[in-house]
């Protein structure tokens, strides 16, 4: 059963190392988050699960990497600067600021908030009487735009016509860079290009632990197509976004596809949804997925004058701009959900409970663990030897534990997720009286707790093949 509340999960990141809060020993900087040792394996995992799947996978993807400071008129062109904003209220009572919609959305759900006007929120707020999270009072401004982006001086000089902007989304560095990737890689209609990178936002009410952050990674797709052929991309798109998160281990009970009615829909978008999960507090957007048509490829033809247009290989003569499909993840959120999905509490046979990370082989941060049952010197150094060939015959990532009884040490593991534990025992030495187990090791599954006994010299051989 996935984690029931936030508490459980976060409490389980900073006693194990997956994410702890960010400048820590300063205070702490609100709603920032480091992930360590284990985190950081977890986030590179996904990322790279991603990777593999929607760009080495596949024959009409390409991958990029694009410069966190882009043009200022990127953002122009893209309408941010204009149009990318919350409604913001303040608390008259003690000055506290919050997103209007979010407030209201916790009581009405977002489906009624999303058809809100800027100047209906305050009246709605007032009609609900929805209290400051702060000071308990009801006693709102009227709403007003706030806009989103960070903005900061670039260079030596303070002038603040050098004032650049830190990237709200990543979409917009594939966006500019579609003709370069059109006249030296020459694909053609339908591809796409991917990238993973950081992302900023001036959030209002950012929270739930890394769920919503100023500063989080984004993993976004821009698929360029001609336009008759964007409405099945989209559906082929939702399809394998959906057998993504499934295929990792989301259980698809805890998914929903919510589609942005002509109200919420932006006025450049032909179609969107949302992929949500349902978070310990409610469903939330965990993934979206646009049909942008030629909105953001024109946007940058008018604005840098460079033309964007893709010239029909069988007819040179036709040249049209391209519609993009944008699935688009969000890391950080994307590692919450596993995180949330794999957490569990068993009850085992003599009573005890015991907290288990069920993560996907594939993601989870130790492969496998090698533990030599006591600190006795002949065992652990059978241990080393075998922690050693394990490192020089695979790329296996591991962990020797020696602290601790080995009861303690089997429930970190399980709460690390680590799917594999091998233990190094007096069998093993030749040492326990029973015959046929000398240089033989345990191996330990993680969710149906069975330990098979094998032969040291199959092991690699078995690890291999992930048995
Ligand atoms: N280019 C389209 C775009 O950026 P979005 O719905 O604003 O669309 C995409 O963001 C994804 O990025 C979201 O589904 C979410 O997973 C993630 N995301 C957005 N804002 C975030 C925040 N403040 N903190 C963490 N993740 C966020």
């Amino acid at each position: 059963m996935p984690a029931q509340t936030l508490d459980q999960l976060v409490s389980l990141c900073k006693r194990r190392g997956f994410i702890f809060p960010g400048s820590e020993i300063y205070g702490g900087l609100a709603n920032t988050w480091d992930y360590g040792p284990l985190g950081a394996e977890l986030k590179n995992r996904v990322k790279r699960e991603w990777w593999k799947t929607f760009i080495h996978k596949r024959t009409d993807m390409f991958g990029f990497d694009s410069a966190i400071f882009m043009n200022p008129k990127v953002w122009e062109a893209s309408g941010h600067v204009k149009s990318f904003n919350d409604p913001l209220v303040d608390c008259k009572e003690c000055k506290e600021r919050f997103r209007g919609d979010k407030l209201l959305e916790e009581k009405l759900g977002v489906e009624a908030v999303v058809v809100l006007k800027l100047e209906q929120i305050e009246p709605m707020l007032k009609a609900e009487k929805i209290k400051c999270p702060a000071c308990g009072k009801c006693n709102w401004t009227e709403a007003k735009q706030f806009n989103m982006m960070f903005k900061t001086p670039q260079g030596i000089t303070n002038d603040s016509s050098n004032d650049i902007y830190l990237r709200p989304e990543t979409a917009q560095g594939i966006f500019v860079n579609f003709k370069s990737v059109l006249d030296t890689v020459r694909p053609r209609l339908p591809f796409g290009i991917g990238q993973i990178g950081k992302a900023f936002r001036n959030e209002i009410t950012p929270g739930n632990f890394t769920f919503r952050t100023r500063e989080f990674e984004q993993m976004e797709i821009e698929y360029f197509t001609k336009p008759d052929d964007a409405p099945k991309a989209f559906d082929d798109w939702k399809n394998d976004v959906w057998n993504w998160f499934t295929g990792l281990g989301i259980n698809k009970k805890n998914l929903r596809v919510r589609e942005h009615d002509k109200e919420e829909l932006a006025f450049y978008s032909a179609k969107t949804i949302d992929i949500e999960y349902s978070f310990p507090w409610g469903w939330g957007e965990l993934f979206g997925l646009a049909n942008r048509k030629d909105y953001d490829l024109s946007q940058h033809e008018i604005f840098s004058g460079k033309e964007m247009k893709y010239t029909d290989p069988n007819d040179p003569s036709k040249k049209f701009i391209p519609y993009v499909i944008e699935p688009s993840f969000g890391c950080d959120r994307t590692v919450l959900t596993f995180l949330i999905e794999a957490y569990c509490e068993e009850e085992l046979e003599n009573g005890e409970v015991r907290i288990v990370m069920k993560l996907d082989p594939r993601l989870a941060p130790v492969d496998i663990a090698i533990l030599p049952l006591s600190k006795k010197e002949n065992l652990i150094a059978k241990a080393l030897e075998i922690h050693r060939m394990i490192l020089d015959k695979t790329d296996l990532v591991t962990d020797f534990d020696v602290t601790g009884s080995i009861g303690k040490r089997y429930r970190r593991q399980d709460e690390i997720g680590t799917p594999k534990a091998i233990t190094v025992d007096f069998g093993t030495l030749g040492e326990d009286g029973k015959q046929g187990e000398k240089d033989t090791v345990t191996i330990r599954d993680r969710d149906t707790l069975k330990q098979d006994r094998i032969e040291a010299c199959k092991l690699i051989e078995r690890l291999k093949t992930n048995q």
